[in-house]
């Protein structure tokens, strides 16, 4: 039997959601946006038949709806998963899970008594060079993981200024929320374990000067609210001893945007990396995916060769998601997990308010 899919919001990420549920063999049936020309346009643009003012008029028109994914601003990832699944659908969700880590534990019990599968669009462990580096960390052959650090700088990549990404009320913060994918990731390569202690410092420098504007984004809001931050730099160590380096930025004087992770365990180090060229993607950019080990008395650094994917798993984690409802794949996250990582995130911007470390309650 195959599965239907309805669309929660029109914006920039329906270019991966459709294309990824179709990939899969899911037929689209309708889109839900408040705003009418933001609907019109995207269910022109993708060929979607049927458009609504909200997610209740969607599962009004289609009972038999199987799923709804979420594509809207952050502050209505939570009530919107929470309504699909009292209505009894699987809810696939765009990061941030939610605004901070009580609405993702929401989420979490609203899917365990539905019991419906809730995941998250943490696409970077979609990418080829993720699969590919969890092979080696699954077979051993790097040994237990001590230390990570990850990164997603972004020199100049204010999303917009004054709309909803700049809005800490509708956002949850600024790069820290935003740029989650490679902490995420750095986790899942540790094993996802239990968070201890955070201490972090964000700054604000440059996060409303017009120099420090990404090319991509939404339109400016004169007027509009721009209280998140700008960069974070932080430090976790988890119950289990080992450690994580985090930092993240839309504005900061550093090189070029660097994505990424790398660790270093007993038996190998590795990195994961993507360094953007000057406007996104270009010959300039460089991905690497490789380990560093000791072999024969020499120090060996091997590249794993994947196939490229510059969409970066947005498609592959959609299929992951319906392949998991079909039983022939593992789910790439958990509930459980987007905890976990809210739990950080809390404890970064506590921590940072604070200026003390900050203990992270099991
Ligand atoms: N995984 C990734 O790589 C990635 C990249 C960019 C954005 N995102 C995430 O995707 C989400 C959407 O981002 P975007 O760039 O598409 O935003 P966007 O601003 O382009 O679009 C959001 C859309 O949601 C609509 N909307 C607002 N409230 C709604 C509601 N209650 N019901 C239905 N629709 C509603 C808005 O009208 C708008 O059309 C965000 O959570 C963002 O963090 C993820």
């Amino acid at each position: 039997m195959g599965f239907k899919v309805g669309i929660v919001g029109a914006g920039g990420m329906t270019r991966y959601h459709v294309p990824g549920f179709r990939s899969a063999g899911v037929e689209v049936v309708g889109l839900a946006d408040p705003v009418p020309e933001a609907r019109e346009r995207t269910v022109k643009l993708h060929g979607i038949p049927a458009a609504y003012a909200s997610l209740d008029d969607l599962l009004a028109a289609h009972k038999d709806v199987d799923i709804i994914s979420i594509l809207t601003p952050n502050k209505f990832h939570a009530p919107l998963a929470i309504q699909a699944l009292r209505a009894g659908k699987h809810v696939f969700c765009e990061k941030p899970p939610a605004l901070d880590a009580a609405s993702t534990e929401q989420m979490a019990a609203e899917a365990k008594k539905a019991g419906k599968r809730l995941q998250f669009n943490f696409n970077n462990r979609a990418r080829p060079e993720s699969f590919a580096m969890m092979e080696y960390i699954r077979s051993g052959e790097v040994g237990r993981i001590n230390s990570a650090q990850a990164v997603w700088c972004r020199r100049s990549g204010v999303p917009g200024f004054g709309g909803w990404f700049t809005d800490k009320s509708v956002s949850g913060g600024g790069p820290v929320i935003d740029l989650l994918h490679m902490l995420d990731l750095a986790l899942h390569f540790l094993g996802y374990p239990e968070p201890e202690w955070v201490l972090a410092q964000t700054f604000r420098d440059f996060i409303d000067n017009r120099d420090f504007r990404g090319p991509w984004g939404i339109p400016d809001v004169p007027g509009g609210k721009i209280d998140v931050e700008a960069a974070c730099h932080g430090f976790i160590r988890f119950r289990t001893g080992q450690v994580c380096f985090v930092r993240s930025s839309w504005a900061e004087m550093s090189e070029r945007e660097t994505v990424s992770v790398t660790f270093q365990g007993t038996k190998a180090g590795g990195v994961v990396e993507r360094l953007f060229g000057v406007d996104g993607i270009d010959e300039t950019s460089v991905d690497r995916c490789q380990l560093f080990t000791v072999e024969h008395g020499r120090h060996v650094n091997r590249n794993v060769i994947v196939p490229r994917d510059d969409a970066m798993g947005r498609l592959r984690s959609v299929q992951n998601f319906v392949r998991s409802l079909e039983g022939t794949e593992e789910p790439l996250n958990t509930p459980d997990q987007a905890v976990k990582l809210m739990k950080v995130v809390d404890a970064l911007f506590a921590s940072s308010a604070s200026g003390e470390p900050v203990r992270v309650a099991r």
